[in-house]
């Protein structure tokens, strides 16, 4: 289905959708936001996906943020329907069922960042500079970020990074965890698709159950993290593929996951 500012390629299991408004650094758009929810909606159910890696077009930015020009004039009640529509489009990222992989050059700013929060995994070129610059707008970030970030990093940064407004460096975003590799330009998709390969290669049913043990279980008790995840590693024995990749290590062979 053709998008009017994505760019959507599927090969190897791997879909790469790419933000494709360059001209305004990617900005999130009410128009975009409604094609990836589009998006997401079909590689939901399409079993031909396995990964979907994010990116933005030009060499400028991942995503700026979202459209300020479309929110300027909202009432309250307008802005607080754009923050909840935007919340549960990034909650469907987090809970697609499958990994998603943010592949971030130049800016990833307010809901950029929140966008790449939402994935499972970010990978950033030195030229990333992350931010929630929410606050020099006089706003906060609406699309998750008070909620991830401190989630992901820690209260501390997290406090400094939304307070400040400024954005930090790639290196800095290492070293906080909130990008898992810096990479150079070049190496930006493939390395994306290297680790959506590795993942790739592994029983889809299993990576879904890992993905849901994480998710779920960070916003409950350790109890009942521990509970959810012994009910999901009992599931796993309920798959065909749990007998396969035991059977493919004993016989000493690759194991043929089917999802099943
Ligand atoms: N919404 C709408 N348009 C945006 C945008 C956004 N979030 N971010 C950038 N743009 C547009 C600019 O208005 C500009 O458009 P123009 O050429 O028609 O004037 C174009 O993208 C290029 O941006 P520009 O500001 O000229 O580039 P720069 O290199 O001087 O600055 C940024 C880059 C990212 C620092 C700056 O664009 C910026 O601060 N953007 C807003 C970031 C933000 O606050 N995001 C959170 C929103 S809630």
């Amino acid at each position: 289905m053709p998008y009017e500012n994505l760019l959507v390629e599927a090969s190897e299991s791997i879909a790469l959708v790419t933000i494709n408004r360059p001209k305004v650094l990617n900005a999130l758009s009410a128009k975009t936001l409604e094609e990836l929810e589009a998006c997401f909606r079909e590689f939901q159910h399409d079993p031909n996906v396995r990964v979907v890696i994010l990116t933005g077009a030009g060499d400028r930015a991942f995503v700026a943020g979202a459209d300020i020009n479309e929110f300027a004039d909202y009432s309250p009640l307008q802005a607080r329907e754009f923050s909840l529509r935007g919340q549960a489009f990034f909650h469907k990222v987090e809970n697609l069922g499958k990994p998603t992989i943010a592949a971030i050059h130049g800016f990833a700013l307010g809901g950029g960042c929140e966008l790449a929060l939402s994935c499972s995994i970010r990978i950033a070129t030195q030229s990333a500079r992350l931010g929630l610059p929410e606050v020099k707008l006089g706003i906060i970030p609406g699309y998750g970020g008070t909620q991830r970030l401190p989630r992901l990093i820690g209260k501390g940064m997290a406090l400094q990074m939304i307070l400040s407004g400024e954005p930090i460096s790639a290196e800095e975003a290492l070293r906080w965890g909130l990008v898992n590799q810096v990479v150079p330009p070049e190496q930006l998709l493939p390395a994306a698709k290297d680790l959506a390969k590795k993942i790739i290669a592994n029983a889809p049913l299993a990576v879904q159950y890992c993905l849901e043990a994480i998710h779920q279980g960070l916003n409950v008790s350790l109890e009942q993290g521990l509970l959810l995840e012994s009910a999901l590693f009992g599931m796993a024995f309920a798959t065909e593929d749990m007998r396969e990749g035991i059977k493919s290590f004993l016989g000493k062979r690759s194991p043929q996951f089917t999802g099943r």
